[in-house]
């Protein structure tokens, strides 16, 4: 896939994320629709999903709305590809995920990672974004770009 096709792929992502969302205020029905839409907008993605930060635990994700096998249940700030992003409120991209240092493999299947981290409209962290693909190095930054804009336009102002 050309990087002009991934990004065509995206608007076209989002254009229909924007359309779901139109006047829904539930922020799980939101996310359930952003994974959903982005699940089937790319073959090559196996896993996608959030990790919302637990109220009552702030320093910890817990599994939110997601698409695909079986993730883990909770992943503790700084734990991970998901909790360094938490942490760092920084984009992580994992071209192979057993060179990431304290990968939590859920899926033997996850071969490359990106995980986005999610702002509401105060700029406060309330999840974060994660996308497993079943090929190395599937993630570059048309990826991070693109899904960066998405989590804004879909939870941030
Ligand atoms: N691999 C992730 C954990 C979440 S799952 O892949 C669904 C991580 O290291 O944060």
């Amino acid at each position: 896939m050309t990087p002009a096709q991934k990004a065509a792929q995206y608007e076209e992502a989002a254009k229909e994320i924007a359309a779901v969302l139109e006047g829904e205020p539930n922020l799980t029905a939101r996310m359930a629709t952003v994974a959903c839409l982005l699940f089937q907008a790319f073959d090559h993605y196996f896993w996608t999903g959030f990790y919302v930060v637990d109220p009552e635990k702030p320093d910890e994700l817990v599994a939110g709305p997601y698409q695909g096998t079986l993730g883990c249940m909770r992943i503790a700030f700084g734990r991970g590809v998901c909790g360094t992003a938490a942490a760092t409120r920084l984009t992580q991209i994992v071209d192979d995920v057993h060179a990431f240092p304290g990968h939590i493999p859920c899926d033997a299947a996850s071969k490359s990672e990106i995980v986005v981290p999610v702002f509401d409209k105060a700029g406060d962290l309330i999840a974060v974004f994660d996308v497993d693909s079943t090929a190395y190095g599937s993630f570059d930054e048309t990826d991070k770009d693109w899904l960066e804009r998405i989590m804004k336009e879909s939870f941030g102002g």
